[in-house]
């Protein structure tokens, strides 16, 4: 390992995150009544001009006075360069800091983005005298943003995770795209004609680059990498297949813009029980050779060593999160 230690966010499930409009009260009781890990109430793009204002105060009374149970709550504010992130900001943590636990900053694009909310947040929390720091998700989903995510995510002790907005994605890099989170077929590769004169298409991943890149700056900064929107919530296999891929590359957690995505994922992003016991057997056949002084042995005919031990642990350990 390098000399450098990597301080570890506040470990919380985020499996699941239910985006819910703060303009619509009526879903409130259904998202704290489900299974996500955390919910965020949103007062940015679902929410209409016109109806900011109102939004901020449905959010204000619902983190005072409904009960969210254990969930994680979070609150999507307005972009910096709006006036109404000053005020989502004052308003929502100075009347509901006592239950709100992350703070989410969309369009995020330098590390003084962050700067400036923390500087608010701190002066808000140290005048109302709170004792539980607020932490913060930022969504990575402009060509900028992502030109600076490592930076993004070493800028606060704040932060938590990094969450791959999409849908802003594709608009601000140009990216042609069908629907929120869904792949273009047009992304593939057309073989040279074969040996018999057929030729093969590869579908790829039109956001492998990004997802990838910033799951790297994510966990080289101790945050949860978090993969953002699937927009067909009437295409379940559509939304498992993205969900696995961004499962397979190290996301914790995807988020749910219906409630029905989100059991699929919590299905995807919890650790099989096959998974688990296989974890175990590995830590358990690395400690008798370890008792055997030797490094590396052989399970069901293939290599494991001390890597497979991190490996394993990982996974041991998010299952016994998720039991509690
Ligand atoms: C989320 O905010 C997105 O733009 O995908
Ligand atoms: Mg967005």
């Amino acid at each position: 390992m390098s000399f450098h230690v990597i301080e570890q966010a506040p470990a919380r499930l985020n499996r699941s995150e239910l985006a819910v409009p703060g303009s619509q009260p009526q879903l409130f009781e259904k998202a704290a009544q489900s299974d996500a890990d955390v919910v965020f109430l949103d007062l940015e793009d679902a929410v209409a001009p016109d109806d900011k204002a109102q939004a901020r105060k449905n959010i204000i009374k619902a983190l005072n006075e409904m009960d969210w149970g254990k969930k994680t709550m979070s609150v999507r504010i307005n972009g910096l360069d709006t006036h109404y992130m000053y005020r989502d900001v004052v308003d929502v943590v100075e009347q509901s800091g006592g239950r709100l636990d992350l703070i989410m900053i969309p369009k995020v694009g330098t590390a003084a983005d962050v700067y400036a909310i923390d500087m608010l947040v701190t002066q808000i929390e140290d005048a109302m005298g709170y004792k539980k720091r607020i932490g913060f998700e930022h969504i990575i989903e402009t060509a900028l943003g992502m030109q600076n995510v490592t930076e993004i995510a070493g800028a606060s002790k704040r932060n938590e995770s990094l969450h791959f907005g999409v849908a802003d994605y594709a608009a601000s890099t140009r990216a042609r795209t069908t629907n929120i989170g869904g792949v273009n077929p047009d992304y593939s590769v057309l073989t040279d004609p074969l040996e018999d004169g057929s030729r093969a298409v590869h579908w790829g991943d039109m956001w492998h680059y990004a997802l990838a890149r910033m799951v790297v700056a994510a966990r080289a900064n101790g945050l949860r990498p978090v993969d953002g929107p699937f927009g067909d919530f009437s295409d379940p296999d559509g939304y498992r297949a993205a969900a696995k891929r961004a499962a397979v590359l190290g996301c914790e957690g995807k988020w749910a813009i219906h409630p029905s995505q989100v059991g699929l994922a919590n299905e995807v992003m919890s650790p099989s029980e096959a998974e688990v016991k296989r974890a175990n057997r590995i830590l358990e056949a690395m400690a008798e050779a370890a008792a055997a002084g030797k490094g590396a042995v052989s399970l069901d005919g293939r290599l494991i060593d001390y890597a497979s031990i991190r490996q394993a642990e990982v996974l041991v350990q998010k299952a016994k999160q998720i039991a509690g």
